[in-house]
């Protein structure tokens, strides 16, 4: 048997980790200016978790879901998202003790057994934030501008990007929208696909996200929530909407849009890129002030989002292809003889111990082939050769102009950086 990744879950190597690598490091610090901080909840829950979380009539947990028993025979799963993972940790840990809100963030690897196609793997991973404890609209204003500002500081322009934008009501208004629903689709469930028969009794509101064809037309008449609001939740989205629009924020109302997760309550969106093809989603996120509950803490409200990784990359590489080529090193080292070659890992050791990203040749390559493989891959090579030992002395050449200079060893050694520029 060929031993080969499993379908749907690949390797990023290492040209495109660069990429993933600046991003992760612009998502941390722009998290932490929001005054998020990190959470590094485990890759395996109990299946339990997102059964009570994000439901069992939803098609993440009922088709997507890794569940597996232990050596114990506890079901486990691999966790399809993060949302429920972080609240199990936030009552687990008591962190809503702490007399403020808890502002969490995480970054990491899920799983959902899908159809692989462009933009939708079985192993992705998300970059995702939580705010727990407040009710406040400016709160859910604050997530969607953070969702903005990201797009911004990653390089995607604005009118590459549409916000959808919802609101699903609470659970004192859910009831009668269901209803609704209800009533709406039972009248033409002959039109419906299998799946959305089940769904019918077990909750309407999943029909919503049905992408089959047969579905939609019945969708598209189906009745909205925002005609369902209590009067509380009306006001919530309203000022919700006058923030956005003092802080700028472009959105697109979309009635349809339920987000196929059941721990949602009134805001619900998605920020869409206009050159993705079919997922086009590159991230979602919305209110879930019931979930705290649900999963056995005190009640306490919540609003997030959480977006992939790979539909990022995929966007910003197809604007800008990987540059595999970008040299890595700040110093390639070519020594020119056996004791050379000794002199020159000691070198090595101390240019890496002083910060200087530096490398050489294992491979006994002649110096030909050895200024090569610098010049792909840094900018100066330090050339150490008989004369230079003799002497005490380096030989670096700047591969960019072509220009060369002989330094002292300790000289250079004593503040490296001054010479590299
Ligand atoms: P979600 O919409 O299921 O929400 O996933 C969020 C994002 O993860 C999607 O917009 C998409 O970019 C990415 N994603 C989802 N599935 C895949 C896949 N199979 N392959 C590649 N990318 C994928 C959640 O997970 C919620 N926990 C978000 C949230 C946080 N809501 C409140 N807080």
């Amino acid at each position: 048997m060929k031993l080969e990744s499993v379908r749907g879950m690949r390797d990023i190597l290492p040209e495109e980790a660069v990429l993933w690598q600046r991003l992760e490091g612009e998502i941390r610090a722009l998290f932490a200016l929001y005054g998020y901080k990190e959470i590094r909840p485990p890759v395996v829950e109990p299946a339990e978790l997102f059964a009570r979380g994000v439901g069992e009539a939803t098609d993440i947990v009922h088709k997507e879901m890794y569940v597996f028993p232990d050596k114990k025979g506890q079901m486990l799963a691999l966790r399809p998202e993060a949302t429920a993972s972080v609240v199990r940790a936030y009552i687990e840990h008591g962190l809503y003790a702490k007399g403020d809100l808890a502002k969490l963030y995480y970054l990491g690897p899920m799983f959902r057994y899908e159809k692989p196609q462009k933009g939708r793997q079985r192993q992705f991973h998300q970059y995702g934030v939580e705010a727990l404890g407040s009710l406040d609209p400016a709160l859910d204003a604050e997530v969607i501008d953070l969702a903005w500002h990201l797009m911004e500081r990653v390089g995607l322009s604005r009118e590459g990007l549409f916000l959808r934008l919802n609101s699903i009501g609470c659970r004192e208004d859910r009831p009668a929208y269901r209803e609704a629903l209800r009533a709406h689709f039972s009248a033409r469930r002959e039109e419906l696909c299998a799946d959305c028969q089940r769904r019918l009794a077990e909750n309407p509101l999943r029909i919503l996200d049905c992408k089959e064809p047969q579905c939609q037309e019945a969708i598209a008449a189906a009745p909205k929530s925002l005609d369902y609001l209590c009067p509380s939740c009306r006001a919530h989205f309203e000022e919700l909407l006058s923030l956005l629009g003092d802080l700028g924020l472009a959105y697109t109302l979309d009635p349809r849009l339920v987000r196929g997760i059941d721990y949602y309550t009134r805001t619900v969106f998605e920020l869409c890129s206009r050159e993705l093809g079919a997922q086009d989603a590159l991230l979602g996120g919305g209110r879930y002030d019931d979930l705290v509950e649900v999963l056995g803490g005190p009640p306490t409200p919540g609003v997030g989002f959480a977006g992939g990784m790979e539909r990022l990359v995929l966007v910003l590489s197809q604007r800008q292809p990987l540059d595999a080529a970008a040299p890595d090193l700040d110093a390639y080292v070519v020594p020119i003889g056996a004791e050379a070659r000794r002199k020159a890992l000691e070198l090595l050791a101390q240019l890496r111990r002083r910060g200087v990203a530096a490398d050489l040749d294992y491979l006994g390559r002649s110096l030909r082939k050895a200024m090569s493989v610098a010049a792909r891959r840094a900018r100066y090579a330090l050339l150490l050769g008989p004369d230079e030992l003799a002497q005490g002395r380096l030989t670096l050449k700047d591969l960019r102009t072509g220009q060369s200079s002989s330094l002292l060893l300790g000289e250079f050694l004593a503040n490296p950086r001054a010479f590299l520029a």
